[in-house]
């Protein structure tokens, strides 16, 4: 369903232009420092800072506390935040109940949920939600520490000119992906299961529930496969596990093992474009041209790291919690 994790666990609610989105999050422990303006630096992370390519949306994404803080510390008790919606205009989106948008959530929307999904902004399919991913994120980072987790963007459009990319898309009126890598910095060896928990399976899962997120590797990942043994293995160099490389990305048979944790995501390039793109009127069933308006992102991936870090430190702090290691927060 909406949920994630065992110890530390959140659940995401709200649509893009229905009163506000939000994480319920349940197994915090007392005591922890939250204050409004902890949130801040993530939120600006993704609201894009107004870069050329993100949406001109701009909400004050401020965290409400509802539940579970009191006093600038964490209850115990589940934590509910809610970001408003008041930057809301759903003009554009009255055309996709008849004419789905190619590559986005519109079809499976309408077909899954018969008609009753709240279609208005991409609903609850909408990146809008990755606020309240993120928030999660602030609060799993402080339970953390001194782990560190740092997401930046490598590329977009295979390019690692940026800028270049992102800006030669939107003057075709298109759009473009890009590659964020996560690094994991003094994370206890130990964390995970050999099997379905292991740490790749736990962050992957995380991960692709990000909107637009279509592919994940770990360490050397697909590279791996056109390598020899003696390339990838990692000598071991201390009795901490330090290896002299980190092919692995800081797992093996699904444990962290004491070295940094090392992902890269592939987000996909957005699907709401000006450029007319063919589809179906599933009025008429008859083709029809889409000419997407509205405010879109024409490269998510320059938004996406933050949230790529708050998935993959909620994951962290939740294995954490079931090894017995935290909380270590009190004070
Ligand atoms: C931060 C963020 C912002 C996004 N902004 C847009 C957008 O402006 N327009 C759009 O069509 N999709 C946007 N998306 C992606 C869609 O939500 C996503 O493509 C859609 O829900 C379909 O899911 P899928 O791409 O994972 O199949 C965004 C995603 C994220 C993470």
């Amino acid at each position: 369903m909406n949920t994630l994790g065992r110890s530390f666990r959140l659940s995401i609610l709200g649509e893009s232009h229905g009163p506000c989105v939000g994480i319920l999050l349940d197994g915090c422990p007392a005591g922890l420092a939250l204050d409004p303006a902890d949130f801040a630096a993530d939120m600006e992370r993704r609201r894009g800072g107004g870069a050329p390519g993100t949406t001109p949306r701009r909400e004050d994404d401020l965290p409400i506390f509802q539940t579970g803080v009191h006093q600038g510390r964490s209850t115990g008790a589940p934590i509910l935040i809610l970001f408003e919606n008041k930057q809301v205009d759903s003009s554009a989106y009255e055309a996709v109940k008849s004419i789905p948008r190619p590559g986005h959530a519109d079809w499976v929307a309408l077909k899954k949920y018969g008609g009753f999904a709240d279609m208005r902004g991409s609903g609850h399919f909408s990146g809008r939600l990755t606020t309240a991913l993120v928030a999660a994120g602030v609060v799993a980072k402080k339970l953390l520490a001194p782990a560190r987790v740092s997401a930046r963007l490598l590329e977009a459009g295979g390019s690692p000119d940026i800028e270049r990319a992102v800006a030669e898309a939107m003057a075709a009126q298109d759009s473009v992906g890009g590659l964020v890598e996560c690094r994991v910095r003094d994370l206890p060896p130990g964390l995970g299961e050999p099997f379905f928990d292991s740490v790749e399976s736990l962050i992957a899962h995380a991960v692709f529930a990000i909107p637009a997120i279509k592919g994940i590797e770990f360490g050397d990942g697909f590279q791996a496969s056109r390598m020899r043994g003696s390339q990838v293995n990692d000598l071991l160099e201390d009795a901490d596990g330090r290896t002299a490389s980190n092919h692995a990305g800081g797992i093996n048979g699904g444990i962290s093992n004491g070295n940094e944790l090392v992902f890269r995501v592939a987000v996909k390039p957005t699907s709401s474009i000006r450029a007319a793109q063919l589809t179906l009127d599933l009025k008429t069933n008859q083709p029809a041209l889409l000419s997407m308006g509205g405010r879109h992102d024409a490269c998510i991936a320059l938004r996406a790291p933050v949230v790529v870090e708050a998935a993959a430190a909620a994951v962290l702090a939740d294995l954490l919690m079931l090894e017995g290691l935290l909380p270590r927060i009190m004070p």
